[in-house]
């Protein structure tokens, strides 16, 4: 059924819900061009109680971008654009990936050369406490420096690393330390604690502090929104302007997310 789109603004440091909408239908042209534009003035939008197949979410991401699997293996499923983010085990072996621990902040596949545009995550399970997920208003945090700030990152690159070797292409890559959104104009700080390596053309020492308080200053309350997860709920996000935690969870709980993501169709520009 075709839906009314509502959009509610968090009232926190970004993000929208959408509300009305049931996703397990085709959308109108007219009601993905509101989505689309709900996700450029919030960063994250949110739908609440869906029953979605995993070809519903991969034809909603679809709207959005060309849905790609995931360059991590992952055990054999029936649609290979969904990737599964969970510490479920069966016959002993994970489901998926990213455990239980805290998955500091990122914006995704940054260590590629054409990284995450876009991701989509649907609950599936939650666990009863922890496993939110925060994200930055690196947007936000950008325009929040003061101008001689801003003229000392002009120009500045850091280079992004998956902790696990085997997932990084063989070059180092280097993406510009303040990007610029290609539909919105608007420049957002592109660095994380979780991939971002080292600020080229730096003493390993210098590198650190300029992170260091980059970091300190993304991770400012002001900042951040955190999600509280329900089943059902589908959060699509650009992690253009915005970079993302998920919180560590009790081990003996199930958390079960499904994943699908656009990248490789664009490199960051200053
Ligand atoms: C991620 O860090 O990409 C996973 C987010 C989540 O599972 O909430």
């Amino acid at each position: 059924m075709a839906c009314e789109i509502t959009v509610a603004p968090t009232g926190g440091a970004l993000g929208a819900e959408i509300k009305g909408c049931d996703l397990s239908a085709p959308l109108a042209p007219d009601q993905v061009a509101q989505v689309r534009q709900a996700l450029l003035d919030h960063g994250v939008v949110f739908f609440r109680q869906q029953q979605l197949s995993d070809e519903d979410q991969v034809r909603f991401t679809a709207y959005f971008g060309k849905p790609v699997p995931h360059v991590r293996k992952q055990r054999p499923r029936r649609v290979k654009e969904i990737f599964l983010i969970s510490n479920v085990k069966e016959n002993g072996e994970p489901i998926g990936e990213l455990g239980d621990e805290l998955i500091p902040f990122h914006s995704d596949l940054s260590y590629l050369q054409r990284p995450g545009t876009l991701s989509v995550l649907y609950a599936v399970e939650i666990p009863s406490q922890g496993g939110q997920t925060q994200w930055c208003n690196c947007t936000a945090a950008y325009e929040a420096l003061d101008n001689t700030w801003k003229a000392r990152l002009k120009g500045m690159r850091a280079v992004h690393r998956h902790y696990v070797e085997a997932q990084n292409p063989p070059e180092h890559i280097a993406h510009p330390i303040v990007r610029t959104h290609p539909e919105t104009g608007r420049r957002s700080l592109y660095v994380g604690p979780h991939l971002t390596k080292y600020v080229v053309g730096l003493s390993r020492q210098d590198s650190d502090a300029l992170l260091g308080k980059l970091y300190a200053h993304l991770e400012q309350p002001r900042f951040i929104w955190t999600h509280e997860w329900q089943v059902g709920d589908l959060v699509l996000f650009d992690n253009r302007p915005t970079m993302h935690r998920r919180l560590a969870f009790p081990p003996d709980q199930r958390r079960l997310m499904k994943r699908t993501q656009v990248f490789n169709d664009e490199i960051p520009v200053e």
